[in-house]
């Protein structure tokens, strides 16, 4: 029951998410500019010692998450209702075996092994994307990707990605699906605007390139982790190297999803196709139905009903009246959060059964036009704006 799936719309259902104890912080001291030093050769992946969540509570977050307290804040989930266990009161047999496992498969930080050649995740590569990642996500995303990196990553809100769960939220290939190589590449080039995800731009391509292949090389090494501890908190057996396997195939699958199509013209701003569709879009976002987009994003995001995550942290619904989105603003990127949801954080996906292209595309228009009122019919503008200043 611990692989990651994607988590029901409604906060009730019992969902398995991971959480985390500080993993002892590494001293890898780095200067911008200089060529990155390998990781020690001794320094191994220390064995996850943070908590697996193995139920979320019922009842919705009373709170956003506070930096600096990840760890006490995914404990606490057990008195809301919620149930966590720490990885070192499960069998310590079963543990090491599993430990032995990840090292013999993926080695050491400074001795990445070949996990698979068509992902380009080789040795070469993961060497190289490993001292990148040393030097500009560590302090964040940390030694194992778990997102506790003691020099920043615990005291940022929302808290840097944990990959160890194999959950990303900002994906075009489909409804709970790997992120495509392109999805790492673009949230590693232009950040997660609004959070503490600096964009990195200024890199080479081949950088970036490089650190996508070392993030999904973590993420891999993480979820077979998770996934083997869940197990083992479970009873039940778990095949590491199949279950590989398998983890491979779905992220190359990502890969060769089909691509975004492309938006219809609606003419430009001003344009009575354009305010139609505009209008279309409004009456479905706030349409009176269950997990209508106004039931999370109410009153268009001003007021946001929070929910758990899949890593057992808080999730705020996007603010539409302000003009930054994380996963990018453009029309093809909020067709795809749209179409096939955020599944780490409950927000569904809308299949062709339920919205047509053309419904997905007037949400869109919608969502896209709400910061800026000169885009807006002036019957939408006034239900969004009753009291223009
Ligand atoms: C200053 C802290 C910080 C640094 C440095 C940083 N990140 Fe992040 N990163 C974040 C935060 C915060 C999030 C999650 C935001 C959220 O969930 O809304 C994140 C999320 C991500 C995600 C997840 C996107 C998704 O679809 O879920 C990826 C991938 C990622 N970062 C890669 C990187 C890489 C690669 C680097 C280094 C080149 C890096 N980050 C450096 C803070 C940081
Ligand atoms: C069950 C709750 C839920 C429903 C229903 C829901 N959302 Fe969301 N949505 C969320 C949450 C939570 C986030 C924030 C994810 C994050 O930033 O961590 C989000 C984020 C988004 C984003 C991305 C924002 C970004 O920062 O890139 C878009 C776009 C969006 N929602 C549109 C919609 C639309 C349109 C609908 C209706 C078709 C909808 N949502 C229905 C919960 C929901």
């Amino acid at each position: 029951m611990c692989r990651h799936r994607l988590p029901p719309a409604r906060p009730s259902a019992m969902i398995l998410v991971v959480a985390a104890a500080l993993l002892a912080a590494v001293p890898i001291g780095t200067g911008c500019g200089t060529p990155a030093a390998n990781y020690p050769a001794q320094l191994v992946f220390p064995p996850r010692s943070d908590r697996l969540v193995l139920q979320l509570p019922m009842q919705p977050p009373p709170k956003e998450n506070t930096a600096g307290r990840l760890d006490e804040e995914i404990a606490a989930l057990d008195a809301y209702g919620g149930r966590t266990v720490e990885p070192r009161s499960l069998a310590e047999t079963a543990r090491n075996a599993l430990d032995q496992f990840l090292t013999e498969t993926f080695g050491t930080p400074a001795e990445p092994r070949t996990i698979s050649a068509t992902l380009k995740l080789t040795r070469e590569h993961l060497l190289e994307g490993g001292r990148l990642y040393k030097t500009k996500c560590f302090d964040c995303h940390n030694l194992t990707g778990d997102g506790r990196g003691a020099k920043s990553g615990q005291f940022v809100v929302p808290f840097p990605r944990d990959y160890r769960q194999g959950a990303f939220k900002f994906v075009t290939s489909g409804a709970g699906l790997k992120p495509r190589r392109a999805d790492l590449l673009r949230t590693i080039h232009n950040g997660l605007p609004g959070t503490a995800m600096p964009p990195f731009s200024l890199l080479q391509p081949g950088e970036r390139d490089l650190l996508a292949g070392y993030v999904m090389f973590l993420s891999i090494r993480g979820q077979i982790e998770f996934e083997g501890l869940c197990a083992i908190a479970e009873g039940r057996s778990f095949q590491p190297a199949e279950r590989l396997a398998a983890l491979v195939r779905e992220w190359e699958a990502a890969d060769a999803a089909p691509p975004l199509p492309s938006p219809p013209d609606d003419g430009d701003y001003e344009s009575p196709t354009y305010h139609e569709a505009v209008r279309r879009g409004y009456q479905l976002f706030t349409a009176k139905r269950e997990n209508s987009c106004i039931s999370c994003h109410e009153d268009f995001g001003r007021k946001p009903v929070l929910r758990y995550e899949v890593w057992g942290t808080v999730a705020k619904p996007a603010n539409f009246t302000e003009t930054t989105l994380k996963g990018g603003k453009e029309p093809h990127d909020v067709y795809a959060r749209i179409r096939f949801g955020i599944a780490p954080v409950g927000m569904p996906a809308h299949p062709p059964s339920q919205y047509t292209e053309r419904e997905v595309w007037d949400l869109v228009r919608f969502v896209t036009s709400i910061p800026y009122p000169v885009r807006l019919p002036p019957d939408v503008r006034d239900a969004i704006y009753p009291n223009p200043e």
